[in-house]
């Protein structure tokens, strides 16, 4: 997945791409790049690494339109010559590209026969080869051509040295936003609408197999089949500022210590954002979550909340095995795809699957106007806010929140749960802001766990029911940032195999506070123990007989089953960062990973 970018207006387009640049390198940061035309040329900058370091060398002069690229390498290692802009072998084209072209191998050996010499691993590099190939005069007619000729998704942007005052774009399953600010007076092609900064701007989304032209103050858009169409264009305000740390180290540590205010705001007008998903509920025979990664782990506890308060069945699947399955798709099975971003290429192409096949669904998402947004029948809106930490945090708490919150809800309506049920619920979901900030009140603490398990490479991460998702996703954290081995697993699963590879440097993480599961997981502790693995356990206050297995405890708040993932996932959040921060790690964007994966 890769951002891509253009300016063309009134500014000085290298200035506002490397702004556009800074809020798009969640996308990917192997490398970055800028080209424009400047007299008849093409004029361009490009450098493997993070965004600071294009800036230590970048010397360009201004120009009035310009795209830019922040990359995460798919085809071709991180390098120069594989950082984007691509170009074709005379330097006539400039493209930059988000996606993969699966066809790329066909089209490079057909043009090598005829002679083009290909500078780059990428796949990328064909697309640019290919418009000037047909480039006869016409520049919109050689970048149609070209994309008539490519598999795969993308999101494109060129330019040609002949045609300074022309972008031309075309998206494919990517996401990809045309912006004009009020005035007409700029126009702002990026593949997220927050790079919007400062302005109003009408923006326009191109949809799957769409294209433009883009002038100063002229946009034209093309349909499939490249005849003229008309879209009509969506108001986003700009964000009034760049996501800023503020006093915090990092995004990931900020967006941590915002949770008690984002989990409160998930229970903000929520009946409202809930209403068009109920009448999906009331034809559903099951459920089904969709999601990756974090989002992934919050499906399986929806899918806990779903039975325990409603009585539906309910799975969970990883969306990018989600759709080989779907044939078996009964239309009435409803499916919930979890997203912070929106963007999840795996997660957006399972949605896409089971549409096929006739079920309704429902986007639970960080962004509104994404991909997955849009194509969702409905969507709950999580409202937590930008997160810009690779390693989601906040959005998690988030998503289960609002699980929570409609689990209670169907739960009321359907009468699955009793008024005194639901009051609990309701009342202990209440106090769950001031349970996280009791973790986070305990962050030196954490932080002198972290110090003190520091120098392991080997983690188990185990619990039971609710603290089994809580698992998977703590143990997620520690290896995303900190890059040492470290899985979850259910607790009562070590015992068939895993027990095996234990001993004095393979620590286990225990999450106990689930009160049904409890007597279970202390033996569990007690099958650790005899192995003689250090064990740290996250228990509840209540459950003191842990201190006398666990080498460290760290203590959460009391409170129901369905609700103890809150706290306990605060502290692996909090572990996590504290180790990868003791270990030097990058943290906020971890290697090879990105924010949105917008790949498959
Ligand atoms: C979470 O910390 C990871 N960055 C990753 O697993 C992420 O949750 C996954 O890629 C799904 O992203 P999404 O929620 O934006 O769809």
């Amino acid at each position: 997945m890769c951002g891509v970018f253009g300016y063309i207006g009134e500014k000085n387009a290298v200035d506002v791409c490397l702004s556009g640049l800074e809020q798009l390198e969640y996308r990917g940061y192997d490398s970055t790049g800028i080209a424009g035309v400047h007299q008849g040329t093409i004029s361009f900058c490009k450098k493997a690494g993070k965004l600071s370091e294009l800036k230590k060398v970048i010397q360009m002069q201004p120009l009035s339109l310009a795209i830019a690229h922040t990359r995460w390498a798919t085809h071709g290692k991180v390098s120069d010559q594989n950082a984007h802009p691509q170009f074709d072998e005379k330097g006539s084209v400039a493209l930059i590209h988000n996606g993969i072209i699966e066809n790329y191998n066909v089209l490079k050996e057909e043009l090598r026969t005829q002679g083009v010499r290909f500078a780059s691993e990428t796949d990328s590099e064909v697309i640019a080869q290919l418009i000037a190939k047909y480039y006869q005069g016409d520049f919109l007619e050689a970048f149609h051509k070209t994309l008539s000729r490519l598999k795969g998704i993308f999101a494109l942007l060129a330019i040609h040295k002949n045609h300074p005052d022309e972008i031309v774009a075309s998206a494919l399953h990517c996401p990809l936003a045309i912006a004009i600010n009020e005035q007409g007076t700029e126009t702002i092609l990026s593949s997220d609408p927050c790079t919007l900064i400062g302005d109003n701007y009408n923006v326009i989304f191109l949809q799957s197999g769409e294209s433009a032209k883009i002038q100063k103050g002229k946009v034209s858009l093309y349909g499939k089949s490249l005849e003229q169409i008309d879209k009509k264009s969506t108001r986003i305000e700009g964000s009034s500022q760049k996501p800023s740390k503020g006093s915090f180290e990092h995004f990931m540590i900020k967006e941590i210590f915002e949770q008690p205010l984002t989990i409160q705001k998930a229970s903000l007008n929520i009946e409202h954002r809930m209403a068009p998903t109920f009448e999906l509920f009331r034809d559903a025979s099951r459920v089904l979550f969709l999601g990756c990664g974090t989002s992934a782990h919050a499906g399986q506890i929806g899918t806990l909340f779903l039975e325990d308060f409603v009585g539906i069945p309910a799975i969970s699947e990883i969306a990018s095995e989600a759709r080989y399955r779907v044939s078996l798709m009964e239309p009435t099975t409803l499916c919930i795809a979890m997203s912070q971003s929106g963007e999840t290429a795996d997660t957006l192409s399972a949605l896409r699957a089971v549409q096929s096949h006739g079920c309704k669904t429902i986007a639970i998402c960080n962004s509104l106007n994404s991909t997955l947004a849009r194509e969702a029948d409905t969507m709950i809106f999580l409202q937590a806010g930008p997160e810009i930490s690779v390693c989601s945090t906040k959005a998690f708490t988030s998503q289960i929140a609002t699980l929570a919150l409609l689990g209670i809800r169907l739960g009321k309506e359907r009468k699955t749960l009793s008024l005194k049920e639901e009051e609990q619920l309701l009342q202990a979901l209440e106090r769950i802001p001031s349970e996280v900030q009791c973790v986070l009140d305990q962050a030196s603490w954490i932080e002198k766990m972290a110090q003190k398990y520091a120098d392991f490479n080997n983690f188990f991460f185990m619990g039971r029911r609710y603290m089994f998702p809580t698992a998977l996703e703590s143990a997620l954290k520690l290896k995303e940032i900190s890059y040492v081995n470290a899985n979850g697993y259910p607790a009562g699963e070590l015992k068939h195999g895993p027990l095996a590879l234990l001993d004095a440097q393979f620590p286990v993480i225990a999450f106990c506070a689930n009160l049904a599961t409890e007597e279970k997981i202390v033996s569990n502790l007690m099958e650790v123990k005899a192995r003689g693995a250090p064990i740290l356990a996250i228990a509840p206050h209540h459950l003191t007989s842990v201190k006398e297995i666990a080498d460290d405890v760290i203590w959460v708040p009391d409170t129901l089953d369905p609700l103890a993932p809150f706290a306990s996932t605060v502290v692996g959040q909090l572990f996590a960062y504290f180790f990868a921060k003791t270990r030097g790690c990058a943290i906020d964007q971890p290697r090879n990973l990105a924010k949105s994966v917008t790949v498959e």
